[in-house]
């Protein structure tokens, strides 16, 4: 094992052979206790290589001061158990809580190896790391000199990635993919040749009855993708008046009943009932939307993503990111992006059209096969599009 190299709010322990990385390897730098969390981790599961907190990013300087981190994941792709319920409308299947072992399924696997094996790349960004079920692909398509740096905000994954064997080639920073730059540099890179974005929540998220994800369980109301920092969801509530509530409702969910939804939720908090739990708000959703002659998903489905959206950000993030990642891909490189609603896909859309540093792969977006939406209902919304740096 190598001496740890610090690099601004990462750390890594493991060698990338023929790397600039193992060229270049970056002087190490201070560590820094005190302040916000940065909790890195060594990417090699060796006794002794403890968690460290590092200093948090600048006040505004990221959306939210998520920590970054590096780890490493096995790659031998596992048999993910995948034990799901369908809900009572049929439409959508909630996962058992599986503490161990991730049940989601990497949505669009060929297509995203397609996309990006095209331009033979020896770095790729995996933005939206998850179970890791894209970066395992990730790793085959870099090939033995290459390299995957993935990212995610959410500490669970951290642990998770911490608790699996080490594997070569991969590094795992706790982080948004909006500073997939400072991996890069922790890396001791300048460039990756390919960036997957993996949008939403995974199927792990959905089944972690604390994190409120899933209207069918009740829990606290909490939808941050990164529960150490932000404020939950019910928080988000009190602070907001109705009409920035009702806007959300309909701006990131559109509801058409937001404004129902949030005169509710404000008239309880007036009587000192403010909503804190899953079930309090699935319960004003039920009341406030009505039941159409063809409804098909839940009254609460676009408030609860309405409200992830928010306290998460996910539309500002989006949209920074792609503003900055033709900065962070080589020429010729490739940025395949997943979107599971249409206000992501729009952004997506709008921003590969309008910044001539892209070149445009996909006019219309890719959908999953009929055989994939057979066997991962989860995939059924998913649009892939994909754009060549110029
Ligand atoms: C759909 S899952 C990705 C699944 C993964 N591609 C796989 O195959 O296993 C989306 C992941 O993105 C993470 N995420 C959401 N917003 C993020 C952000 N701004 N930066 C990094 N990760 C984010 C979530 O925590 C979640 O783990």
């Amino acid at each position: 094992m190598r001496d740890g190299w610090l690099a601004e709010n990462f750390f890594r322990h493991d060698s990338f052979p023929g790397s600039a990385w193992e060229r270049n390897a970056p002087p190490a730098l201070p560590v820094h206790s005190e302040g916000g969390a940065f909790k890195t981790v060594s990417s090699r599961a060796e006794p002794g290589n403890k968690a460290e907190t590092l200093p948090l990013p600048e006040k505004g300087q990221y959306d939210a001061p998520s920590g970054a981190s590096c780890g490493a994941a096995r790659a031998t792709a596992r048999k993910g158990r995948r034990t799901t319920k369908i809900s009572s409308n049929g439409l959508t299947p909630v996962p058992e809580p599986n503490e161990n072992s991730p049940c989601h399924v990497s949505v669009m696997p060929d297509e995203i190896v397609h996309g990006v094996s095209e331009c033979s790349p020896r770095i790729v960004i995996d933005g939206t790391y998850g179970a890791g079920g894209h970066s395992r692909l990730l790793l085959d398509v870099v090939g033995d000199g290459g390299m995957v740096i993935g990212l995610d905000r959410d500490p669970a994954v951290l642990a998770r990635v911490e608790s699996e064997p080490a594997v070569d080639r991969l590094s795992v920073f706790l982080g948004s993919y909006e500073q997939a730059a400072k991996a890069l540099e922790a890396s001791g890179l300048e460039y990756a040749d390919a960036m997957v974005l993996d949008l939403g929540l995974s199927s792990d998220q959905l089944a972690d009855r604390d994190r409120g994800f899933s209207f069918q369980h009740d829990g606290p109301l909490d939808l941050r993708f990164d529960p150490e920092n932000g404020i939950p969801a019910s928080e988000w509530l009190a602070r907001n008046n109705e009409k920035a509530i009702a806007d959300a409702i309909y701006q990131f969910g559109e509801e058409r009943f937001s404004r129902r939804i949030a005169r509710e939720i404000v008239a309880r908090a007036k009587r000192r009932e403010p909503v804190r739990t899953v079930a309090a708000l699935v319960e004003i959703c039920r009341r406030c939307v009505p039941r159409g002659k063809h409804h098909d998903i839940h009254p609460a489905t676009r408030t609860f993503q309405a409200l992830r959206i928010a306290v998460n950000e996910e539309l500002e993030i989006l949209t920074r990111t792609l503003e900055q990642a033709p900065e962070w891909l080589s020429s010729g490189g490739r940025l395949a992006v997943i979107s599971f609603h249409s206000l992501e896909d729009r952004i997506v859309k709008n921003a590969f059209r309008d910044d001539d540093r892209w070149n445009v792969l996909t006019k219309k977006p890719l959908r999953p096969s009929q055989e994939e939406v057979a066997v991962n209902a989860r995939s059924r919304s998913a649009k892939l599009r994909v754009a060549e740096r110029v």
